[in-house]
């Protein structure tokens, strides 16, 4: 590309009005001048380019340059190979014209061709808020009456970009999109390393990194619901070498959907790498009828100079500033009776149980599943589901008795259900067996003994909604809900939406969005936990809804550093539901520990616990609401990695380096394991003074750590600090506090 062209600027850092730029392209002329449009973050650039063809290309992505006009040379710089098609680096990749490589979009118009060619025609650009700006770009095809407009929301201050399309057309009939990716993004660097997870039940979020080869890497889901299961839609990408925690130049990205998604990474042949990322569109060609708008959910990528570490945090402040519900404010410590009782419990247990959660001493107890179902009553995973009546046996005087028993024991109630889904053994499905997602004419395979509802159906949606509905009105003290989705979507097939089947996986999201949408518009505030079999869905749009999420069912705390570590990269602590249970071979208080790393909860049967245990647990909860705060809002640091250590570190350090919280386990049973070196904190006042002082211990013991003590923020940086972890002290935490 010719560096020496006239370009022509569009702003980029101070956008103080909306900005139009408008082309005359009906008539077929190009305007000859090139269009440069940066989309600038707190230390990021992405630069496009409307060149002289008005194609519109990705010409840079990385660190912000202090001299706007130098992102034309870019192009210069590069000596790769021809690019053949002039499409290599686009920024919304159209098929059946030039393309040679994976697209972003690929449709059939509506008199059969299937040739698409998008041109830049307009942008605008503007400020919604003091850190929050919106660039809208439209391109359009400049033989059919075909239009996208791609979103770019930039959150300034957290380098968080989120990307949209909106597709629309006014030709003479309908349009079949067969793929319709939310963005298409574009990075050169000397080599990309893959960071990926995969998993399934208990096993959520395992890591694998690889190098990038030439071709196409997808990450996708095509269960439908509990999307994530196998693999979330999670990743992030480093540029020239591995980035590690604080060094390197990393891009997560997110895909902010439910559902089944897809993400293509390609390395072309010229050596850089393509992302496309949007909902998957297998089984899912769409009719587009004439002036229909197509939005799809959007991608949100944030590109870190310093690592890892770095963009978890800005992630962080990102997802609590502007897209978890309730994301800085309270959330309630509770106890859970799933694997206390499973299945098995009347009112006279719950009641006890309600009398231990205040002698436990957490905010609010939380009934499980099988509290529903008469004619099946739900005893076990095979009957129930669907049927959202108390159970008589279990409970002769409803869940009202429960809310009141509770608020004497001055403890909130909160409920579980699962509302998408039915069991083949309830009224449910007896009454409405075309409300099933199923083939009629198949044999109905199940998913933990259940079938999933058709949210692509008004009547189901509005049956979900109502179900909440009920709740909420006959229990106006209901405090907490946690919403399931065990199973994932075989045989799909929708009796509502007929002979338009390729809908299906959409309507169904939409419909599942649209339910949320009405629950939150009545009750905007209660807290509910996203929970999916374990962790088999959480994502950015689910998380609009949901204070908080549930990441595995797998609550062995050995287990979960790993898991919780890797979740952190992607969500905050004040997301992220741990609870206590009997899971694992490691003492209450390594539990309890591992616990308080997010949102703290405990599924155990109180009365079981040893007295001591029972003192330390108290105690911990007390300490706990000490310090929340700080894990909830504060920045993380991962300090040591249990992957490449014999210990685990985290740190959660507050905005204003005044206080923290550390804490230190062993993962290592090889003998003599322990923290032989000192752990170098992160995040203080190299100028300030600390103290160090132990909390969370079991009663009788001590502590070697002297409390007194007073280092500098330079030295615990510098040098750092000694937990003392060791085969009797696996579990350490420590209160940082400024002097
Ligand atoms: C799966 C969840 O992950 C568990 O916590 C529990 O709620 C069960 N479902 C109940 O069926």
């Amino acid at each position: 590309m010719n560096s020496r062209r006239k370009r022509k600027y569009s702003t980029g850092a101070a956008v103080c009005s909306i900005i139009l730029v408008f082309l005359s392209f009906g008539a077929g002329r190009l305007h000859a001048q090139e269009i440069i449009i940066p989309l600038v973050t707190e230390n990021n650039a992405l630069v496009l380019e409307a060149g002289k063809a008005k194609e519109l290309s990705i010409i840079y992505f990385g660190k912000k340059l202090a001299n706007a006009q130098e992102y034309q040379l870019v192009p210069s710089a590069y000596r790769q190979t021809s690019d053949y098609s002039g499409l290599l680096n686009a920024a919304y990749t159209p098929s059946g014209s030039r393309n040679l490589m994976e697209p972003a979009i690929t449709v059939t118009h509506a008199d059969g061709h299937q040739s698409l060619d998008l041109r830049y025609v307009r942008h605008e650009q503007q400020q919604l808020d003091h850190d929050v700006t919106l660039l809208n770009i439209t391109l359009k095809d400049p033989v059919y009456d075909f239009e996208v407009v791609l979103h770019y929301k930039a959150y300034v201050k957290q380098d968080v970009i989120e990307q949209w399309s909106v597709i629309r057309h006014g030709e003479k009939g309908n349009v079949t999109l067969h793929k319709y990716a939310s963005a298409n993004l574009y990075l050169k660097a000397g080599g990309f390393w893959l960071q990926q997870y995969h998993g399934d039940w208990a096993k959520e979020m395992r890591p694998e990194e690889s190098k990038i080869t030439h071709g196409i890497k997808t990450l996708d889901s095509k269960l439908g619901t509990r999307a994530n299961i196998f693999q979330p839609s999670v990743f992030m990408i480093s540029l020239n070498a591995p980035a590690s925690e604080d060094e390197g130049t990393v891009l997560y990205g997110a895909l902010s959907y439910s559902g089944n998604f897809r993400t293509d990474i390609e390395l072309d042949y010229q050596d850089n790498l393509r992302i496309i990322s949007g909902i998957n569109n297998y089984a899912s060609p769409y009719t587009l009828k004439p002036r229909e708008a197509f939005t799809t959910p959007s991608f949100l990528y944030i590109l870190s100079q310093k690592g890892k570490g770095y963009a978890s945090r800005q992630l962080h402040d990102w997802a609590r500033n502007y897209r978890i519900l309730n994301g800085k404010g309270e959330r309630l410590t509770l106890l859970n009776n799933w694997e206390a009782t499973y299945f098995d419990f009347n009112e006279n247990k719950l009641k006890a149980l309600l009398r231990d959660t205040k002698k436990l001493g957490v905010d609010l107890f939380l009934l499980d599943d099988g509290w529903f179902a008469n004619k099946y009553p739900r005893n076990n995973d095979n009957a129930g589901l669907g049927d959202w009546q108390e159970n008589k046996t279990k409970l002769p005087n409803g869940i009202a008795s429960l809310v009141k028993e509770a608020a004497a024991n001055g403890v909130k109630f909160g409920i579980w259900v699962e509302p998408e889904m039915v069991n083949p053994k309830s009224e449910l499905y007896e009454k409405h067996p075309d409300w099933v997602v199923k083939e009629p004419a198949r044999e109905e395979h199940y998913f933990r003994n259940q079938l999933v509802l058709d949210l692509a159906n008004p009547a189901v949606q509005d049956f979900v909604f109502r179900t909440m509905d009920d709740l909420f009105t006959r229990n106006p003290g209901l405090a907490y809900i946690k919403w399931d989705c065990n199973a994932v979507i075989y045989n799909a097939y929708s009796a509502h939406l007929g002979n338009h089947q390729n809908h299906f996986y959409i309507e169904y999201m939409r419909g599942l969005y649209r339910v949320l949408e009405r629950i939150r518009a009545k009750y905007p505030d209660v807290p509910m936990m996203l929970c999916s079999g374990g962790g088999g869905r959480v994502d950015y749009e689910a998380l609009k809804y949901f204070t908080e999420f549930w990441p595995s069912d797998n609550t062995d705390p050995l287990e979960r550093i790993f898991m919780q570590w890797e979740y952190s990269y992607f969500y905050p602590a004040v997301a992220t539901a741990n609870h206590v249970t009997d899971w694992g071979k490691q003492p209450v208080k390594f539990r309890t520990d591992v616990a308080m790393m997010g949102k703290l909860g405990f599924d155990i049967v109180v009365a079981h616990l040893a007295e001591k245990d029972l003192a330390y647990c108290r105690n911990a909860i007390r300490e706990y609401h000490s310090f929340k705060h700080i894990v909830w809002q504060g920045d993380q640091y991962r300090l040591a990695d249990p992957r490449k250590d014999e210990i685990a570190s985290i740190a959660y350090i507050s905005k204003d380096r005044s206080e923290g919280v550390i804490f230190n386990y062993l993962t290592s049973n090889r003998y003599g394991a322990g923290s032989s070196r000192p752990i170098r904190l992160k995040g203080l006042d190299p100028a300030a003074m600390y103290q160090l002082e132990e909390i969370s211990l079991y009663p009788g013991t001590t502590s070697p750590t002297d409390a007194d003590r007073p280092y500098s923020g330079e030295f615990l940086m510098t040098v750092g600090f000694n937990p003392e972890v060791s085969g009797s002290r696996t579990s350490v935490v420590l209160r940082l506090q400024k002097k």
